[in-house]
Protein backbone atom coordinates (compact mmCIF):
# COMPACT_ATOMS: atom_id res chain seq x y z
CA UNK A 1 0.00 0.00 0.00
CA UNK A 2 1.19 3.82 0.03
CA UNK A 3 3.38 5.49 2.40
CA UNK A 4 1.74 7.95 4.60
CA UNK A 5 3.39 11.25 5.67
CA UNK A 6 1.88 13.43 8.62
CA UNK A 7 2.62 16.98 7.64
CA UNK A 8 2.34 19.64 10.48
CA UNK A 9 3.24 23.01 9.76
CA UNK A 10 1.99 26.20 7.78
CA UNK A 11 -0.18 27.61 5.11
CA UNK A 12 -0.16 30.35 3.65
CA UNK A 13 -0.95 32.37 0.63
CA UNK A 14 1.77 33.16 -1.24
CA UNK A 15 1.41 36.43 -3.40
CA UNK A 16 4.44 36.45 -5.80
CA UNK A 17 5.48 39.67 -7.93
CA UNK A 18 7.79 39.45 -10.24
CA UNK A 19 10.10 42.30 -10.85
CA UNK A 20 13.44 43.24 -12.57
CA UNK A 21 14.84 43.89 -9.08
CA UNK A 22 13.75 44.83 -5.24
CA UNK A 23 12.71 48.06 -4.84
CA UNK A 24 14.83 50.82 -2.88
CA UNK A 25 12.99 52.23 0.35
CA UNK A 26 10.71 54.61 -0.98
CA UNK A 27 10.48 54.02 -4.09
CA UNK A 28 7.73 52.56 -6.29
CA UNK A 29 8.41 49.98 -9.21
CA UNK A 30 6.79 48.65 -11.61
CA UNK A 31 6.38 44.54 -11.70
CA UNK A 32 6.09 42.34 -14.74
CA UNK A 33 3.25 40.25 -13.14
CA UNK A 34 1.63 38.48 -9.87
CA UNK A 35 0.76 35.55 -9.00
CA UNK A 36 -1.36 33.84 -6.27
CA UNK A 37 -0.72 30.51 -4.84
CA UNK A 38 -0.61 28.63 -1.88
CA UNK A 39 2.05 28.39 0.02
CA UNK A 40 3.58 28.13 3.82
CA UNK A 41 6.13 25.07 4.51
CA UNK A 42 4.37 23.33 5.97
CA UNK A 43 1.40 23.35 3.02
CA UNK A 44 4.32 22.97 0.43
CA UNK A 45 5.88 19.97 1.88
CA UNK A 46 2.29 18.37 2.27
CA UNK A 47 1.35 19.19 -1.47
CA UNK A 48 4.39 18.00 -2.60
CA UNK A 49 4.68 14.97 -1.33
CA UNK A 50 0.60 14.28 -2.08
CA UNK A 51 1.89 14.75 -6.26
CA UNK A 52 4.47 12.18 -5.40
CA UNK A 53 2.09 9.53 -4.95
CA UNK A 54 1.97 9.67 -0.93
CA UNK A 55 -0.53 9.76 1.28
CA UNK A 56 -0.52 12.58 2.98
CA UNK A 57 -2.19 14.39 6.42
CA UNK A 58 -1.97 17.59 7.27
CA UNK A 59 -2.09 19.18 10.80
CA UNK A 60 -2.40 23.04 10.21
CA UNK A 61 -4.74 25.91 11.45
CA UNK A 62 -5.76 28.95 8.70
CA UNK A 63 -8.18 31.70 9.04
CA UNK A 64 -11.96 31.46 9.20
CA UNK A 65 -11.60 33.58 5.94
CA UNK A 66 -11.93 33.33 2.17
CA UNK A 67 -8.22 32.38 2.27
CA UNK A 68 -8.64 29.74 4.84
CA UNK A 69 -11.99 27.78 2.12
CA UNK A 70 -9.36 28.24 -0.68
CA UNK A 71 -6.69 26.64 1.19
CA UNK A 72 -8.40 23.81 2.65
CA UNK A 73 -9.97 23.04 -0.80
CA UNK A 74 -7.06 23.12 -2.75
CA UNK A 75 -5.29 20.48 -0.18
CA UNK A 76 -8.16 18.68 -0.68
CA UNK A 77 -8.16 18.79 -4.85
CA UNK A 78 -4.19 17.02 -4.16
CA UNK A 79 -6.07 14.01 -1.66
CA UNK A 80 -4.44 15.51 1.32
CA UNK A 81 -6.51 14.29 4.89
CA UNK A 82 -7.28 17.77 5.99
CA UNK A 83 -9.75 16.52 8.45
CA UNK A 84 -7.52 17.74 11.47
CA UNK A 85 -6.98 20.97 10.41
CA UNK A 86 -8.62 23.49 12.29
CA UNK A 87 -9.79 27.65 11.64
CA UNK A 88 -9.19 29.98 13.99
CA UNK A 89 -11.23 32.73 14.90
CA UNK A 90 -9.74 35.30 15.84
CA UNK A 91 -6.71 35.05 12.86
CA UNK A 92 -6.34 35.52 9.35
CA UNK A 93 -5.04 32.92 7.15
CA UNK A 94 -1.56 33.30 7.26
CA UNK A 95 0.04 35.00 3.75
CA UNK A 96 3.83 35.71 2.23
CA UNK A 97 4.36 38.61 -0.17
CA UNK A 98 6.96 37.56 -2.52
CA UNK A 99 9.21 39.40 -4.47
CA UNK A 100 11.11 37.55 -7.51
CA UNK A 101 13.67 39.52 -9.34
CA UNK A 102 15.09 38.99 -12.61
CA UNK A 103 18.18 36.47 -11.55
CA UNK A 104 15.52 34.41 -9.94
CA UNK A 105 16.07 35.57 -6.17
CA UNK A 106 13.82 36.10 -3.81
CA UNK A 107 12.74 38.21 -0.69
CA UNK A 108 10.00 37.07 1.56
CA UNK A 109 7.51 38.82 4.07
CA UNK A 110 5.73 36.20 5.82
CA UNK A 111 2.55 37.38 8.20
CA UNK A 112 1.66 34.21 10.40
CA UNK A 113 -1.43 35.17 11.47
CA UNK A 114 -3.72 31.60 12.14
CA UNK A 115 -0.24 29.45 12.01
CA UNK A 116 0.44 30.99 15.10
CA UNK A 117 -2.52 29.53 17.04
CA UNK A 118 -1.54 25.60 15.90
CA UNK A 119 -0.58 23.99 19.55
CA UNK A 120 0.19 20.68 21.12
CA UNK A 121 -3.78 19.85 21.59
CA UNK A 122 -4.32 20.31 17.78
CA UNK A 123 -1.13 17.51 17.51
CA UNK A 124 -2.27 15.15 20.19
CA UNK A 125 -5.93 15.32 18.66
CA UNK A 126 -3.73 14.08 15.44
CA UNK A 127 -2.06 11.20 17.21
CA UNK A 128 -3.99 8.37 15.33
CA UNK A 129 -2.92 10.03 12.14
CA UNK A 130 0.77 10.01 13.29
CA UNK A 131 0.65 6.29 14.61
CA UNK A 132 -0.52 5.15 11.63
CA UNK A 133 2.53 7.31 9.28
CA UNK A 134 5.89 6.58 7.91
CA UNK A 135 7.14 10.07 8.70
CA UNK A 136 6.34 13.03 10.34
CA UNK A 137 7.39 16.15 8.82
CA UNK A 138 7.74 19.86 10.70
CA UNK A 139 9.38 23.09 9.83
CA UNK A 140 9.00 26.37 12.68
CA UNK A 141 6.38 28.42 10.91
CA UNK A 142 4.05 26.82 13.18
CA UNK A 143 4.84 26.81 17.36
CA UNK A 144 7.78 25.23 18.34
CA UNK A 145 5.58 22.97 20.79
CA UNK A 146 3.86 21.36 18.06
CA UNK A 147 6.52 19.91 16.51
CA UNK A 148 7.89 18.53 19.70
CA UNK A 149 4.24 17.30 20.44
CA UNK A 150 4.81 15.57 17.13
CA UNK A 151 8.12 14.68 17.58
CA UNK A 152 7.81 12.84 20.87
CA UNK A 153 4.87 11.10 19.84
CA UNK A 154 6.42 10.07 16.87
CA UNK A 155 9.28 8.50 18.74
CA UNK A 156 7.11 6.44 20.98
CA UNK A 157 5.88 5.05 17.94
CA UNK A 158 8.93 4.60 16.14
CA UNK A 159 8.10 6.94 13.38
CA UNK A 160 10.69 8.81 11.08
CA UNK A 161 10.93 12.38 12.25
CA UNK A 162 12.09 14.89 9.59
CA UNK A 163 12.74 18.80 9.85
CA UNK A 164 12.80 22.38 8.43
CA UNK A 165 15.00 23.66 10.78
CA UNK A 166 13.38 27.38 9.28
CA UNK A 167 13.35 29.61 10.86
CA UNK A 168 16.23 28.64 12.81
CA UNK A 169 16.01 31.13 15.48
CA UNK A 170 12.65 28.87 16.73
CA UNK A 171 14.58 25.48 16.96
CA UNK A 172 15.02 24.01 20.68
CA UNK A 173 17.34 21.67 21.79
CA UNK A 174 14.66 19.21 22.58
CA UNK A 175 13.38 19.05 18.86
CA UNK A 176 16.68 18.30 17.62
CA UNK A 177 17.22 15.45 19.77
CA UNK A 178 14.12 13.79 18.54
CA UNK A 179 15.24 14.81 15.18
CA UNK A 180 16.03 11.78 12.58
CA UNK A 181 16.55 13.57 10.06
CA UNK A 182 17.42 17.71 9.37
CA UNK A 183 17.51 19.73 6.00
CA UNK A 184 18.25 23.28 6.91
CA UNK A 185 20.24 25.30 4.26
CA UNK A 186 23.44 27.32 4.63
CA UNK A 187 22.06 30.17 6.68
CA UNK A 188 19.70 28.19 8.95
CA UNK A 189 23.09 25.74 9.61
CA UNK A 190 24.93 28.24 10.71
CA UNK A 191 22.39 29.72 12.92
CA UNK A 192 22.06 26.47 14.84
CA UNK A 193 25.80 25.64 14.98
CA UNK A 194 27.82 29.28 14.98
CA UNK A 195 29.84 27.43 12.05
CA UNK A 196 29.53 29.50 8.94
CA UNK A 197 29.72 27.32 6.01
CA UNK A 198 31.60 28.28 2.53
CA UNK A 199 34.36 24.96 2.22
CA UNK A 200 32.96 21.40 2.21
CA UNK A 201 35.47 21.09 5.17
CA UNK A 202 33.12 23.50 7.11
CA UNK A 203 29.79 21.75 5.93
CA UNK A 204 30.88 18.77 7.47
CA UNK A 205 32.01 20.40 10.45
CA UNK A 206 28.54 22.18 10.94
CA UNK A 207 26.73 18.52 10.10
CA UNK A 208 28.97 17.08 13.01
CA UNK A 209 27.60 19.78 15.41
CA UNK A 210 23.91 19.45 14.71
CA UNK A 211 24.96 15.14 14.99
CA UNK A 212 26.44 16.20 18.51
CA UNK A 213 23.06 17.26 19.21
CA UNK A 214 20.84 14.29 18.62
CA UNK A 215 20.06 14.80 14.93
CA UNK A 216 21.31 11.03 13.28
CA UNK A 217 21.14 12.45 9.73
CA UNK A 218 22.09 15.92 7.84
CA UNK A 219 21.11 16.96 4.51
CA UNK A 220 22.75 20.53 4.28
CA UNK A 221 20.74 22.15 0.68
CA UNK A 222 23.44 24.55 -0.66
CA UNK A 223 21.40 25.65 -3.75
CA UNK A 224 23.62 25.51 -6.61
CA UNK A 225 26.23 23.98 -4.76
CA UNK A 226 24.30 20.71 -4.02
CA UNK A 227 23.45 19.09 -0.71
CA UNK A 228 25.68 17.99 1.55
CA UNK A 229 25.05 14.41 3.53
CA UNK A 230 26.26 13.33 6.84
CA UNK A 231 24.64 9.86 8.73
CA UNK A 232 26.24 7.18 10.61
CA UNK A 233 27.94 5.91 7.00
CA UNK A 234 29.78 8.79 6.46
CA UNK A 235 29.57 11.52 4.46
CA UNK A 236 28.73 12.89 0.53
CA UNK A 237 28.49 15.40 -1.39
CA UNK A 238 25.61 15.33 -4.29
CA UNK A 239 25.95 18.28 -7.02
CA UNK A 240 23.06 20.15 -8.15
CA UNK A 241 21.53 19.78 -10.85
CA UNK A 242 21.84 22.40 -14.03
CA UNK A 243 18.51 24.01 -14.96
CA UNK A 244 17.42 27.88 -15.91
CA UNK A 245 15.47 29.29 -12.31
CA UNK A 246 13.11 31.19 -12.64
CA UNK A 247 11.73 30.96 -8.82
CA UNK A 248 13.17 28.91 -6.34
CA UNK A 249 11.28 29.50 -3.75
CA UNK A 250 9.30 26.89 -1.81
CA UNK A 251 12.48 24.57 -3.73
CA UNK A 252 13.35 23.44 -0.56
CA UNK A 253 10.26 22.61 0.61
CA UNK A 254 9.83 20.22 -3.01
CA UNK A 255 13.49 18.74 -1.60
CA UNK A 256 12.74 18.05 2.06
CA UNK A 257 9.15 16.09 1.20
CA UNK A 258 10.65 14.33 -2.04
CA UNK A 259 14.03 12.59 0.44
CA UNK A 260 11.24 11.83 2.45
CA UNK A 261 9.15 9.73 0.56
CA UNK A 262 11.99 7.93 -1.10
CA UNK A 263 13.33 7.30 2.55
CA UNK A 264 10.30 5.84 3.91
CA UNK A 265 10.33 4.07 0.40
CA UNK A 266 13.65 2.33 1.67
CA UNK A 267 15.83 4.04 -0.40
CA UNK A 268 19.93 5.43 1.23
CA UNK A 269 19.80 9.10 1.98
CA UNK A 270 22.45 9.52 -1.24
CA UNK A 271 19.76 7.76 -3.22
CA UNK A 272 17.18 9.78 -1.55
CA UNK A 273 18.79 13.27 -1.84
CA UNK A 274 19.59 12.27 -5.72
CA UNK A 275 16.22 11.89 -6.29
CA UNK A 276 14.88 15.35 -4.57
CA UNK A 277 17.80 17.45 -6.63
CA UNK A 278 15.46 16.14 -9.64
CA UNK A 279 12.46 17.13 -7.63
CA UNK A 280 13.51 20.56 -6.68
CA UNK A 281 15.24 21.37 -10.13
CA UNK A 282 12.26 21.24 -11.55
CA UNK A 283 10.25 23.34 -8.97
CA UNK A 284 13.03 26.22 -9.52
CA UNK A 285 12.40 25.98 -13.70
CA UNK A 286 8.63 27.23 -12.73
CA UNK A 287 6.85 30.30 -11.38
CA UNK A 288 5.24 29.88 -7.63
CA UNK A 289 5.64 27.25 -4.62
CA UNK A 290 3.20 25.03 -5.07
CA UNK A 291 2.13 25.89 -8.38
CA UNK A 292 5.61 24.59 -9.46
CA UNK A 293 5.90 21.23 -7.68
CA UNK A 294 5.66 18.61 -10.03
CA UNK A 295 3.96 15.31 -10.15
CA UNK A 296 5.46 11.59 -10.24
CA UNK A 297 5.25 11.45 -13.90
CA UNK A 298 6.37 14.44 -14.28
CA UNK A 299 10.02 13.23 -12.61
CA UNK A 300 10.30 10.24 -14.14
CA UNK A 301 9.26 11.57 -18.05
CA UNK A 302 11.89 14.98 -16.93
CA UNK A 303 15.61 15.29 -18.16
CA UNK A 304 17.90 17.99 -17.48
CA UNK A 305 17.89 20.89 -20.52
CA UNK A 306 21.35 20.08 -21.96
CA UNK A 307 22.96 23.43 -22.25
CA UNK A 308 26.21 23.88 -24.80
CA UNK A 309 25.44 20.70 -25.90
O1 LIG B 1 9.52 27.99 1.79
C1 LIG B 1 8.73 28.83 0.99
C2 LIG B 1 7.55 29.36 1.76
O2 LIG B 1 8.00 30.23 2.75
C3 LIG B 1 6.57 30.16 0.93
O3 LIG B 1 5.58 29.35 0.36
C4 LIG B 1 6.04 31.21 1.90
O4 LIG B 1 4.68 31.04 2.20
C5 LIG B 1 6.93 31.07 3.13
O5 LIG B 1 6.28 30.42 4.16
NA1 LIG C 1 9.39 27.73 -8.36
Amino acid sequence: SARRICVVGSANIDLTFRTPRFPQPGETLTGYSQHQGMGGKGANQAVAAARLGTDVTFIACVGNDAFGKAAIDAYEAEGIQTSVMRRAEDQPTGTAAILVDDHAENCIIVVAGANGRLNAEDVKAASSMIEQSDAVLCQLETPVVAAVEAFRLARTLDVLTVLTPAPAEHVTDQLLALCDVCVPNRLEISTLTGQPVETEADALRAAELLRERGVKRVALTMGGNGVFLLDDSGSAHISAIKVEAVDTTGAGDAFTAALTVSLVDGMTLTESARWASTVAAISVTRIGTQTAFPTLKEVNEWSPLKKNA
